[in-house]
């Protein structure tokens, strides 16, 4: 299988560059189960189709999120359960968008580069197992969009997990 992302045209809206990319990402998942080289594959596409700061995963484990894969600049390692907007989309189970990172309390910043994100978590049998997070270098870079077609690879992700 090549695995190859279909070159985008430039001038292609979000919602169409997502729309063409949920069916690469699942064709790119869809013969493999290893967890981590699912999630690196996903973090690599997601990168190479927008031009996002940060893009990964933290996974729980036990009591913290841990760092799995992603692509951007080197980040913080561990965030506890209820800390930054990853620990708060854990205590939250649910999808935070924030326009600009300096006014969410707590938020943690792992880049001075990173201005907006929005945090998915991947729900298994009612608890999240994971989040994924994605930022930006600009203000308000992330809408109801990003949430609706973020919150679709969560979903692959979700049925990828035993
Ligand atoms: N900003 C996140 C921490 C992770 S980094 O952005 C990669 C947070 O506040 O949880």
């Amino acid at each position: 299988m090549s695995e190859q992302l279909t070159t985008l045209d430039i001038s292609s809206t979000k919602e169409e560059k997502y729309k063409n990319l949920l069916p690469q990402i699942e064709a790119l998942i869809s013969g493999e189960q290893d967890l981590v080289a699912n999630l690196a594959n996903i973090s690599a596409a997601l990168k190479q189709c927008f031009d996002f700061l940060w893009v990964g995963f933290y996974l729980v484990n036990e009591n913290e999120l841990v760092l799995g894969p992603f692509q951007g600049p080197i980040a913080c390692t561990r965030i506890a359960f209820g800390k930054g907007v990853c620990g708060t989309v854990w205590k939250e189970k649910k999808t935070i968008v924030v326009d600009d990172v300096d006014k969410f309390p707590g938020h943690i910043a792992c880049s001075s580069e990173s201005k907006s994100e929005v945090v998915v978590p991947v729900i298994k049998n009612g608890n999240v197992a994971m989040v994924l997070d994605v930022d930006s270098s600009q203000l308000v870079s992330f809408n109801h969009t990003d949430e609706f077609w973020l919150g679709k690879i969560c979903s692959l992700v979700e049925a990828k997990l035993s």
